[in-house]
């Protein structure tokens, strides 16, 4: 696997995250070298001395007027943009904002593996509250568009009109449609020429704030869900989680951890058979873990019993957390890449934490043939269902 990026006169090391996944997966792509490639240029030509790195800028006779941007970053995988702006000047301030547990601690790991200052960087979530003082924004296009819709509305709501927005992505991913979306949501948009089969989307913010888009709401087997835009299975329940729920194991668990809990709908079905069960949600998506919680509460259920991780998988499973139970409806993507390195993660750190006995429930395509990584770590594994498409599997702690 390639870790040395080299583009725009950058030379880094970067790793995804966690770094020693057993997958081949690069940390970066061609859109990222593009978004900078098309920054350092348009730097270039400002011909503008204090904005690299070394120069006097106490010197500079125009220190009243620093022009380095204050940058909004959204989306940034494991930090490659981030990386790469801090290695041109390590003073450029920078708001980081993800929804995923795993693209900020993939940041976090590159830039100090990379020596690079973290001090001025801002962390956020896609829920906080943005910062008015934002003067450029670089956004790596999300594969959920619903998601990318709402980040425009709530860009359009604090951004200064004329502010320039830019969005890399494939060159497939571009369309007359996509562009004119933008322009609905944020303001006029057109796109770059291909390089390396990615294009750069400029945007300019025309000043009017939108609303942001309504939560997807709906009832489903009796609970009332709502789904914040970056949520799995946006408006209806997921097939695998319908076989899930249908084959449910029978005994009396009282400490259950659904991971990897989306909206929460396993977990809250757990909650109505199991009715002395603590429940853990645990989700990478930030959105995922206030949809769950959001559900917990809306469905009148009791703040006590349940808990809420933002997290990536379980390596930070509190201490009190010991359960007997683990319910499993695992990601064979990790944003644009098809992977099983989350499913082996997820089955491993279960294997750790659950209790001697415990039971990990899991849902899965049957082609994934999860059975083989289940038997390879808990030395067992049961097939409790199956149709043509998916099979219901369960391994126990010995
Ligand atoms: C197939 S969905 C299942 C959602 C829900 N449990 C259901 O059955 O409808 C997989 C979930 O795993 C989450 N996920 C992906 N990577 C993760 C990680 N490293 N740690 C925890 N959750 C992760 C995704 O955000 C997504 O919500």
């Amino acid at each position: 696997m390639n870790t040395q990026f080299a583009s725009s006169d950058i030379n880094l090391t970067l790793q995804r995250y966690p770094a020693k996944q057993q997958s081949n997966l690069q940390a970066w792509d061609a859109a990222d070298e593009h978004i900078v490639k098309q920054l350092t240029d348009s730097l270039e030509l400002e011909n503008s001395p204090e904005l690299i790195e070394g120069t006097e800028l106490k010197n500079s006779p125009e220190l009243d007027t620093p022009k380095l941007p204050n940058t909004l970053i959204i989306n940034d995988s494991f930090g490659a943009l981030t990386c790469c702006l801090k290695s041109i000047n390590p003073n450029w301030p920078l708001v980081f904002e993800t929804d995923a547990k795993t693209s900020l601690l993939g940041a976090q790991q590159n830039l100090a593996n990379n020596q690079l200052n973290i001090d001025s960087i801002d962390w956020q979530t896609s829920e906080d509250e943005l910062k008015q003082s934002i003067e450029l924004v670089l956004i790596k296009l999300p594969k959920n568009l619903n998601y990318f819709n709402y980040l425009l509305c709530r860009l359009s709501q604090v951004l200064k009109p004329g502010t320039q927005v830019l969005i890399g992505a494939k060159a497939k991913s571009i369309n007359k449609a996509l562009l004119g979306s933008i322009a609905t949501h944020l303001g006029e948009a057109s796109a770059s020429l291909t390089y390396k089969k990615t294009r750069v989307i400029t945007a300019i913010t025309d000043g009017k704030a939108r609303a942001l888009p309504p939560a997807a709401t709906w009832q489903q087997d009796g609970f009332s869900m709502t789904n914040l835009s970056n949520v799995f299975s946006a408006t209806k329940l997921d097939i695998g989680a319908r076989i899930m729920l249908d084959n449910l194991p029978d005994g009396e668990f009282e400490s259950i951890v659904d991971l990897g809990c989306g909206n929460g709908i396993l977990g809250l079905h757990a909650k109505k058979r199991y009715s002395k069960a603590h429940i853990h949600f645990v989700d990478d998506s930030h959105m995922a873990t206030s949809s769950a919680k959001l559900n917990w509460t809306n469905n009148q259920l009791d703040e006590g019993d349940a808990s809420f991780a933002w997290e990536d998988c379980l390596s930070n499973l509190p201490d009190n957390i010991k359960p007997d139970l683990v319910l499993c409806n695992p990601p064979f993507h990790q944003g644009e890449a098809i992977t099983d390195h989350i499913a082996w993660q997820m089955f491993s750190d279960s294997a750790k934490v659950l209790q001697k006995g415990g039971i990990l429930h899991v849902v899965g395509n049957r082609h994934l043939n999860y059975h083989v990584k289940l038997k390879r770590i808990f030395k067992n594994c049961e097939t409790v269902a199956s149709n043509g498409k998916f099979v219901i599997l369960q391994s126990r702690k010995l």
